[in-house]
């Protein structure tokens, strides 16, 4: 820990068989491959992570007020299956944490001791949270983790025997593809014990246009985040991209359900990135896919407790159905 209140775990940052470091070797791979791809995490530097702040704003983009109202509305039910005494909240992707300040603020009145761990994988993020969190909330204990979700959970199997109840908010879990989020949840169930809770955001299938509108934002927000991978790899590992020579693409899959994040390089162009010692040839209009956004149905939600160990315990949606809390209970065979 350190004098900021948070613990960095970064287990898998130098890759030493080449020694590089976790982007560049994604970078490398990614980019080498056909299509090209580049992994959605790797956008939350200082700067994504500012600019999802402010897609949290737009009005297009609907799931965090949505998200809100529901917390607002149903918080104090859900912390009143929880128990009264002794709780730890676990935040997974805490991001700046608007929303866990309306579960903070229930508990506090609610629960007699609480403890906090914000895990992000932004540093940036974490430092200011933990600042925040700590400033309104002062008889609360916070202790922040920058980690991977997977380290996050790593650490959580390892943590005290508390009673846990984890968010997994702002559907997260829907920049995992199907098979990815049974892997999460069910690490999620091993590093839990039996009666813990998750309370998880779903984003679920709606009007194709609010979808669209939503991730092609009129003001260009959801443009500057995406492309904020390019912008990174030139100033981590001395690439050289002209922002200007690629778009924003996003589109929605109705067979897989999800919306799809693409950087379309708008003419034919090789990009040399120093670190890598490597150059990439783009084609006019070829695409690097960067995100899923996975969306649900009521069933597939039903279908992903089942799988993954977990029973519902209750559901909360906002008037128009377009976003479902799920609260969920760890069951573990008694042996
Ligand atoms: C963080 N995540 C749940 C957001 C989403 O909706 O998939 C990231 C985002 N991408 C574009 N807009 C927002």
């Amino acid at each position: 820990m350190n004098l900021n209140g948070y613990r960095v775990l970064k287990p898998e940052d130098l890759v030493a068989a080449h020694g590089l470091r976790a982007f560049a070797l994604d970078v490398l791979n990614g980019l080498s491959e056909t299509p090209k791809r580049l992994p959605s995490r790797w956008i939350y530097d200082e700067e994504g992570s500012r600019l999802f702040s402010q897609i949290c704003e737009l009005d297009e983009y609907y799931p965090t007020r949505t998200e809100a109202e529901i917390l607002r509305s149903h918080t104090s039910e859900i912390l009143e299956r929880a128990g009264k005494r002794e709780l730890d909240i676990v935040d997974l992707g805490a991001g700046d944490g608007r929303k866990t300040n309306i579960v903070l603020e229930a508990a506090s009145k609610q629960v007699e001791d609480i403890h906090y761990v914000p895990i992000d994988i932004s540093e940036a993020s974490m430092a200011s949270l933990v600042m925040n969190t700590r400033a309104r909330f002062s008889d609360l204990q916070v202790a922040g983790i920058v980690a991977e979700y997977f380290d996050g959970l790593h650490w959580l199997s390892n943590s005290n025997d508390r009673r846990k109840l984890v968010l997994f908010l702002g559907s997260n879990l829907g920049n995992f593809n199907r098979v990815q989020a049974r892997v999460f949840l069910r690490q999620l169930w091993e590093a839990l014990n039996d009666g813990d809770q998750v309370l998880i955001g779903f984003d679920m299938k709606k009007n194709i246009e609010l979808l669209l509108a939503a991730y092609n934002d009129k003001q260009g927000v959801t443009a500057a985040f995406n492309k904020n991978l390019l912008k990174r790899i030139n100033r981590e590992l001395g690439g050289d991209f002209d922002l200007a020579a690629y778009r924003h693409f996003a589109t929605y899959d109705v067979f897989s359900g999800a919306m799809e994040s693409y950087i379309v390089s708008l003419e034919q162009q090789t990009v040399v990135i120093r670190e890598l010692q490597s150059t990439f040839e783009f084609d006019e209009w070829e695409p690097i896919h960067t995100e899923y956004s996975y969306k649900y149905r009521p069933s597939d939600i039903d279908a992903l407790a089942r799988d993954t160990g977990f029973g519902i315990v209750d559901q909360y949606c906002d008037a128009k159905s377009w976003f479902t809390n799920s609260l969920w209970q760890v069951e573990k065979p008694t042996v």
